[in-house]
């Protein structure tokens, strides 16, 4: 979608808003896939309620993006713009064991800076890709962790009462990658406590951690992590292993002979061909398993 109307492109500006014009979402997704939009990078939290009402006055559809790292975009010119928040300075801010994280921040720099300042916890994160905000959203965790253990505070823009809002972790429901954020919250930083550590420690930890994703996940290939949730009890990747579906492509989308859960974009994969893969591992699956696979990559159709 392109923003042409030169008084709204102004109003843009003026609330400090940079607006650029016909970005390839394939180079804003760790899948590489997705069509073309404007964007609209934020750089101060507190124009977000003004700049959704002028979107909502222009019908202008808007999606947020964090990282990109958990997301399949539809293909061509998309019928939304999306809006994303700059990375300030600084992102992290310890205080005793809380630190207080802007949700743009990088979640593995997150991680190793928080290491710095001798706080742990969060080691199993350290090889996920995306941001804060993606992680908190989601509820993103790894090796017996996720970071809705760690969340005291969080700063959000409340799509449904249109303002700024703070929440304390106990308002907040964290499950296995699930949240009670509404779909269009829009998260903008996080308190975290910490459990002391000295930084040796947690260092080791993320040695062990970042083994044994190397020894078990495509990492170097364009995915966007677990395609599916695991099922109560059973794991997505091995079902799909047993069904001798590795290898397996629709066009350049393929399933990982690595790990099975994780598809990845062999070359110019579109959205298109990564749906039809996903729709026929979910059928094959509940043929044979009886069990429904819920996507746990976030998909944005066009
Ligand atoms: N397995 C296979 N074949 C495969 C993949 C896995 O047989 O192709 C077997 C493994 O050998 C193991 C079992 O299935 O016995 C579980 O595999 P793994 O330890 O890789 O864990 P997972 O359940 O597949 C989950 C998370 C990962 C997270 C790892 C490590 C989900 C959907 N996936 O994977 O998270 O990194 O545990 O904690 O919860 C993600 O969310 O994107 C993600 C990658």
């Amino acid at each position: 979608m392109r923003l042409e109307d030169s008084k709204l492109l102004a109003t843009v500006a003026e609330l400090g808003v940079e607006h650029r014009p016909a970005i390839p979402m394939s180079e804003h997704t760790s899948l590489g896939i997705g069509g073309t939009t404007d964007l609209l990078l934020i750089n101060e939290h507190e124009s977000i309620p003004g700049l959704l009402a002028l979107l909502d006055d222009n019908r202008a559809q808007h999606k947020f993006l964090g990282g990109g790292s958990n997301l399949l975009v539809g293909d061509g010119e998309l019928p939304w713009i999306v809006l994303q928040l700059a990375k300030p300075e600084p992102e992290i801010a310890v205080h005793g064991n809380f630190a207080r994280v802007d949700a743009a921040a990088d979640l593995g720099r997150t991680v190793t800076y928080c290491a710095k300042h001798d706080l742990g916890g969060m080691e199993g994160l350290i090889g996920v890709p995306g941001t804060v905000g993606g992680a908190l959203r989601m509820n993103a965790g790894a090796y017996g962790m996720q970071i809705g253990s760690y969340v005291r505070e969080v700063k959000l823009y409340r799509a449904a009462a249109r303002k700024i809002e703070i929440l304390s972790g106990d308002q907040i429901s964290f499950e296995y990658r699930h949240t009670s954020f509404a779909p269009d919250d829009m998260m903008l930083a996080v308190t975290l406590e910490l459990p002391s550590k000295s930084y040796q420690e947690i260092i080791q930890g993320i040695r062990i951690c970042n083994e044994k994703r190397r020894a078990s996940q495509p990492l170097g290939q364009k995915s966007a992590g677990c395609i599916f949730k695991n099922p109560p009890g059973a794991s997505a990747g091995r079902m799909i292993d047993e069904l001798g579906l590795k290898g397996f492509n629709v066009g350049d989308a393929r399933i990982s002979d690595r790990h099975a859960n994780f598809f990845v974009n062999a070359g110019k994969a579109s959205a298109k061909d990564m749906l039809s893969l996903i729709a026929e591992v979910r059928e094959r699956v509940e043929k044979i398993y009886g069990a429904k696979l819920e996507n746990e990559v976030v998909v944005w159709n066009a």
